[in-house]
C-alpha cells in the first residue's frame, strides 16, 4: 500500500461558491482536487435546509475526502415540488426527440469527462481506477445512449375491441419518481435509474448512497450543462432513514426505485404502501450459484469464478458467492482457483492493482465477521481471510473450501471478496441446491454441453443466467431478481414499463352498417 500522496486529484473546473478543494501536498499530480458538495435542486447547488453536512471518506486511506451537504425531509420536499413543477409545466410536453437529443448530449459530456468521473469514483468508492474507467464509465455512457434511443419510441397500441369503437392505449410518463441507489457502482446505478426515467418523460429526485455521493453531484453539473430543464433531475445526498425515508413515504412521489439491501427494500415498500401506494421497483441482494460442470473449460471457469466473486471487491449483488464444482474436478478447480487468486494484487486504486479496499469500515467489519463464522463453522480457509495492513478498508481475496449449504457463509449475502466452494455430483442436485435460497438474482454455469446449459437455464430460479461467462452486463438486457432479490426489471425495454402508466382511451363510433 502506498501513501495518500499518490491519490490523484480530479482535474476540473470549480463551481463558484461550492465544491471542496483538497490539495495533496507533495502529491504526484499537483492539480486541484475539487468536488461539488451541495444538494442539486431545481437546477442549482444549494445548502441543505438544516445546514448540516456529513463526511465522505477515502476508503483506501481512511481519510476524509470531502464534506457534503446532508439533505433530509425538508430538502426532499423542495426537490419534489421542483420536480412536480417541471413535470407538469415542461417535461411532460417535451418531444421524445428532444429527450433523445438531451440524453445523447449528456452521454457525450460524460464521455468527454470520463477520466475525471472515474477519478472521483475511485477516490470515493475505492475501486481500481482502470475498472472505474473501463467498466463503470463505459457502461454508464452506453446506458444513456441506449435509453436515448428509446426516448422517441415510447408508443402504445390500438386495441382490437368488439363493437363500433376505436380503442387505443398510450404510455404516459408516471410523473415524479424517487430513486435511491447504493454505493457499489455509484454512477452506473444512477445511469440505470435515470436512463429509463428521463427517456419516458419522468422527473426525478435521486438520493445517492451516503458513502459515495460525489460522482452523482458531478453528474448533476453535466445534466445541467446538457440543457435539462430546472427541476427535471434533483440530486439529494443524505442518509437512508431521513432523506431516503422522505422519498419513499412522500405523498407526491409517484414511484420509488430502490437498489440496496433486502432489509431496506422491505422498509421502502412498506413506506410506499403506507403513504400513497406509489409504484415500487426493488433490486436487492443475492447469493448467486455458479455451477462448474465436469466438462467445463477449466481455465475459463477459473477466470469467471474470480470475476464472479472478486470483481469490485465482491461488492456486487450478482456475486457468484456459491461456487458448486463437480466432484471429479473439485480438487483441480480449487488448486487452479487458489493459484490464480493468489496473483491478484490489492492496494492503492490508482496503481496497477486488481483490487481496492471495501467501501467502508462497516463493510470491512461485516465481512470479517463472516470470515470468522466460516472458520468456526468448519469451512476450510484455502486463501486469504485477513484484513489488509493499512488504514484503508482492505480485505484479502478469500477462498473457503469444503463449505456445506447450511453454513452461514453459504446462506447469507457477504458482499465482499469471500468465495465459498462447494461440491456436487449430479446436475439435478446442483439445481436443487442452487435454488435453495431466498434469493434469486443471478446464476451461472460452465459446461460444453448445450442440453446441460439449457436445462440449468430453465430450472434455476434467477433473473439472469450466465452460460460460460459471468457478471457480463449490457444495457439491452433486462436485469432483476426472482424471490427476495427484488421486484421488477431494470435495463432493456422492460425498464420502460417501470416509468410509464398505460392509459386506455375508448371512442364510440357511429354504428357501422353491416352489408352482406
Ligand atoms: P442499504 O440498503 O442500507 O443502502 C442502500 C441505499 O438505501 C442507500 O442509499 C441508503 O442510504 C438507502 N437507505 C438505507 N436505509 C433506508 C431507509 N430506511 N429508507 C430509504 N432508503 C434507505 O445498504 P448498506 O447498509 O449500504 O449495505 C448493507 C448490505 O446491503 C450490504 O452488505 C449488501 O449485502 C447489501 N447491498 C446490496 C446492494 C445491491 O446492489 N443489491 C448494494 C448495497 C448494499
Ligand atoms: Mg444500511
Amino acid at each position: 500500500m502506498s501513501d495518500s500522496d499518490d491519490y490523484p486529484s480530479a482535474q476540473r473546473r470549480r463551481t463558484e461558491g461550492s465544491g471542496v478543494r483538497r490539495s495533496h501536498g507533495g502529491g504526484s499530480s499537483g492539480h486541484n482536487n475539487t468536488f461539488q458538495t451541495k444538494l442539486f435542486i431545481d437546477g442549482q447547488f444549494v445548502d441543505s435546509h438544516s445546514g448540516k453536512t456529513f463526511v465522505v471518506m477515502n476508503p483506501a486511506t481512511g481519510e476524509e475526502l470531502a464534506r457534503v451537504s446532508e439533505g433530509d425531509k425538508a430538502d426532499v420536499d423542495v426537490a419534489v415540488r421542483a420536480a412536480r413543477r417541471c413535470f407538469e409545466t415542461t417535461w411532460k410536453f417535451t418531444d421524445g426527440s428532444r429527450r433523445r437529443d438531451l440524453m445523447l448530449k449528456l452521454a457525450d459530456l460524460i464521455e468527454r469527462n470520463k477520466e475525471e468521473l472515474a477519478t472521483i469514483e475511485s477516490l470515493d468508492n475505492g475501486k481500481p481506477y482502470n475498472e472505474s474507467l473501463n467498466v463503470d464509465l463505459a457502461l454508464t455512457v452506453k446506458c444513456f445512449r441506449y435509453y436515448a434511443g428509446w426516448a422517441d419510441k415510447i408508443q402504445g397500441k390500438v386495441n382490437p375491441v368488439d363493437g363500433s369503437f376505436f380503442s387505443f392505449s398510450k404510455h404516459e410518463p408516471l410523473g415524479v419518481v424517487g430513486q435511491i441507489i447504493p454505493w457499489n457502482f455509484p454512477l452506473l446505478m444512477a445511469a440505470w435509474k435515470l436512463g429509463p426515467a428521463l427517456a419516458t418523460g419522468c422527473t426525478v429526485v435521486l438520493k445517492p448512497a451516503e458513502q459515495t455521493p460525489l460522482s452523482a453531484l458531478r453528474l448533476a453539473e453535466l445534466i445541467h450543462e446538457a440543457g435539462y430543464p430546472n427541476g427535471c433531475v434533483n440530486i439529494i445526498p443524505g442518509f437512508g432513514p431521513t432523506a431516503g425515508g422522505a422519498i419513499s413515504s412522500h405523498m407526491d412521489v409517484d414511484k420509488v426505485a430502490f437498489t440496496g439491501s433486502t432489509e431496506v427494500g422491505k422498509i421502502v415498500m412498506e413506506a410506499a404502501a403506507k403513504s400513497n401506494l406509489k409504484k415500487v421497483t426493488l433490486e436487492l441482494g443475492g447469493k448467486s450459484p455458479l455451477i462448474i460442470c465436469e466438462d467445463a473449460d477449466l481455465d475459463a471457469a477459473v477466470e469467471a469464478a474470480q470475476v464472479g466473486i472478486f470483481f469490485n471487491q465482491g461488492q456486487v449483488c450478482t456475486a457468484s458467492s456459491r461456487i458448486y464444482v463437480h466432484e471429479r474436478i473439485y480438487d483441480a478447480f480449487v488448486d487452479a482457483f487458489v493459484r490464480a487468486s493468489k496473483r491478484r494484487t490489492q492496494g492503492n486504486p490508482f496503481r496497477d492493482v486488481s483490487m481496492g479496499p471495501q467501501v467502508s469500515q462497516e463493510q470491512q467489519d461485516t465481512i470479517m465477521r463472516y470470515i470468522k463464522a466460516g472458520k468456526s463453522e468448519g469451512a476450510e480457509l484455502a486463501l486469504g481471510g485477513r484484513k489488509g495492513q493499512s488504514n484503508g478498508y482492505f480485505v484479502e481475496p478469500t477462498i473457503f473450501t469444503n463449505v456445506s449449504d447450511d453454513m452461514t457463509i453459504a446462506r447469507e449475502e457477504i458482499f465482499g471478496p469471500v468465495s465459498c466452494v462447494l461440491k456436487f455430483r449430479t446436475l439435478e442436485e446442483a439445481i436443487k441446491r442452487g435454488n435453495r435460497s431466498n434469493y434469486g438474482l443471478a446464476a451461472g454455469i460452465f459446461t460444453r454441453d448445450l442440453g446441460t446449459a439449457f436445462k440449468y437455464a430453465n430450472e434455476i430460479k434467477a433473473g439472469t443466467v450466465w452460460v460460460n461467462t459471468y457478471n457480463s452486463f449490457d444495457a439491452a438486457q433486462p436485469f432483476g431478481g426472482f424471490k427476495m432479490s427484488g421486484i421488477g426489471r431494470e435495463l432493456g425495454e422492460y425498464a420502460l414499463s417501470n416509468y410509464t402508466e398505460v392509459k386506455c382511451v375508448m371512442i364510440k363510433l357511429p354504428e357501422a352498417p353491416i352489408k352482406n
